[in-house]
């Protein structure tokens, strides 16, 4: 492993961040590429739980560097925030490195996301989003328009005042925004306690990976949140797919060596948009129980439905996964079948088995077609110890069954089964087997 991508393949909130940590045990760098502080990772250490949103996990290992990189909009008081939790914690334990070229996102996104979201619904109270409210769609609005302020910039008073004040004159319809004059102070000084840790990381990880360092990069929110391949417009405003990683960290698409899907053994949303394998009734209450299914960013309860192999099928395809991660099988433990949708019945007649379609209210229009799989027994605390001594073999039978059933649906060896919150409830399958082999450059050659 040297340069490998983590990513959610189903509506955010996988177990990314367990997933992360467990492979930052072995890595140099961790770094986030993409989102802000709309992310919610969970890691539970024996000190307790602890969620980061807008810090790599690897901070939280010694010897690691957990880079907030470029592709990040990021709100500077949140993550002094962040960072003052942890030290006080004890927890930080890793080195914390911020790249001048992230986004500075703002309070006054924040109003404006709240602004916009209000809007949407106004004539259709379904068209809102449900957004985090966390500024992130105005503050990568600001970043396309060229609006907007630069981590690096914010120790630099006369481009942070012009900057602010171009910046406001385009929202006239955010009324009571603090005086430019008092946002500027609090920036400056907020960037003057944080300028220690800001870099330009993109050498730092070219050299890193030039020494043969494992780089890995932390996905947020999910593929389907992607704004241009996820469910548009209930998606989120960055690209949250293998292809977004590599530009949102400055890594080139040569040095990739592999992509981790995570995936629940279920699956969950939260905010709006379409969800074909949704359960509303009691078993997705079920599941919002048992999996304690309540978001870690805005404490909402998500949203609860069955895997779906077709919405894994175009992960899949999309991002070049190698392999996945499956994650809380322990969930689902005891429970005597497990739906698994595999197709859509769409109004017309037709039935879909691959590919998303583009439009959302297609998506939303499509009847899921399941198959039924067996249960596999409860993970109590005898089941644990023996997979914590034996590994992946003591898995029961019929997991092992159904994954061999995500597998061949997917085309992608699964590598990582995930079986609790704590931080050792993940254990690995082996390596994965060897991808379609390319007939590699000799093919171009005349
Ligand atoms: P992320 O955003 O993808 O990192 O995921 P979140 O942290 O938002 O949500 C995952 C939730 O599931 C957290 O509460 C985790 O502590 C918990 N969790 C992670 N892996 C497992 C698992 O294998 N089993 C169970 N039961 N819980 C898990
Ligand atoms: P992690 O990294 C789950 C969802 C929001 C909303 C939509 C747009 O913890 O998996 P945004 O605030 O980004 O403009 O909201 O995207 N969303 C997430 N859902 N997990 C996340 O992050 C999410 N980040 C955004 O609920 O539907
Ligand atoms: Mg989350």
């Amino acid at each position: 492993m040297t340069v490998r991508i983590v990513l959610g393949a189903q509506f955010g909130d996988e177990a990314k961040g367990k997933i992360v940590d467990f492979l930052a045990a072995s890595a140099r760098y961790v770094v986030r590429s993409a989102g802000g502080p709309n992310a919610g990772h969970t890691i539970v250490l024996p000190e307790g739980p602890v969620v980061l949103h807008q810090l790599a996990c690897g901070v939280l290992r010694h010897g690691v560097t957990g880079v907030s990189g470029p592709g990040m909009v990021i709100q500077p008081f949140k993550l002094e925030e962040e960072l003052t939790g942890l030290e006080q914690r004890g927890l930080l334990r890793g080195e914390v490195v911020l790249s001048d070229r992230a986004h500075v996102l703002l309070p006054l996104h924040e109003v404006e996301d709240a602004w916009e979201d209000e809007l949407r619904g106004r004539r259709r109270p379904e068209a809102s989003l449900g957004t985090t409210r966390s500024g992130i769609g105005p503050a990568y609005a600001d970043r396309a328009g060229r609006f907007g302020l630069r981590l690096g910039e914010l120790g630099r008073p006369a481009v942070l005042r012009e900057r602010l004040e171009l910046l406001y004159a385009t929202k006239p319809h955010l009324a009571n925004l603090p005086p430019i004059d008092e946002l500027a102070g609090r920036l400056t000084e907020v960037g003057t306690r944080l300028a220690p840790l800001v870099r330009t990381t993109e050498p730092i990880l070219w050299d890193a990976i030039a020494r043969g360092e494992n780089v890995l990069l932390e996905g947020a929110q999910s593929a389907l949140l992607d704004v241009d391949f996820g469910t548009y417009p209930y998606v989120t405003s960055s690209h949250p797919t293998s292809a977004g990683a590599l530009v949102g960290s400055g890594i080139p698409p040569t040095e990739l060596d592999g992509v981790v899907g995570v995936a629940k053994a279920y699956c969950t949303r939260v905010g709006a948009g379409p969800f074909p394998t949704e359960e509303v009734g009691e078993r997705g209450e079920f599941l919002r129980r048992v999996g304690g299914e309540r978001g870690a960013t805005t404490g909402r309860p998500r949203r609860c439905g069955w895997l779906d192999l077709v919405l894994l099928r175009y992960v899949a395809r999309l991002n070049g996964l190698t392999s996945l991660a499956i994650t809380k099988v322990d969930v689902l433990g005891g429970v005597d079948e497990v739906p698994v949708g595999v197709g859509y019945r769409m109004p017309d007649g037709s039935t879909v088995r691959d590919g998303l379609p583009s439009d959302a209210d297609e998506l939303a229009r499509a009847e899921p077609i399941y198959e039924t799989w067996p249960g596999w027994p409860e993970f109590h605390a005898h089941l644990r110890e023996r997979i914590r001594r034996e590994g992946a073999t003591a898995l029961p039978s019929e997991l092992r069954r159904f994954l061999a059933f995500v597998e061949d649906a997917t085309g992608v060896p699964v590598e990582y089964v995930g079986y609790g919150a704590h931080r050792d409830e993940t254990v690995w399958l082996g390596p994965p087997t060897a991808r379609r082999r390319r007939p590699g450059i000799s093919a171009w050659n005349p």
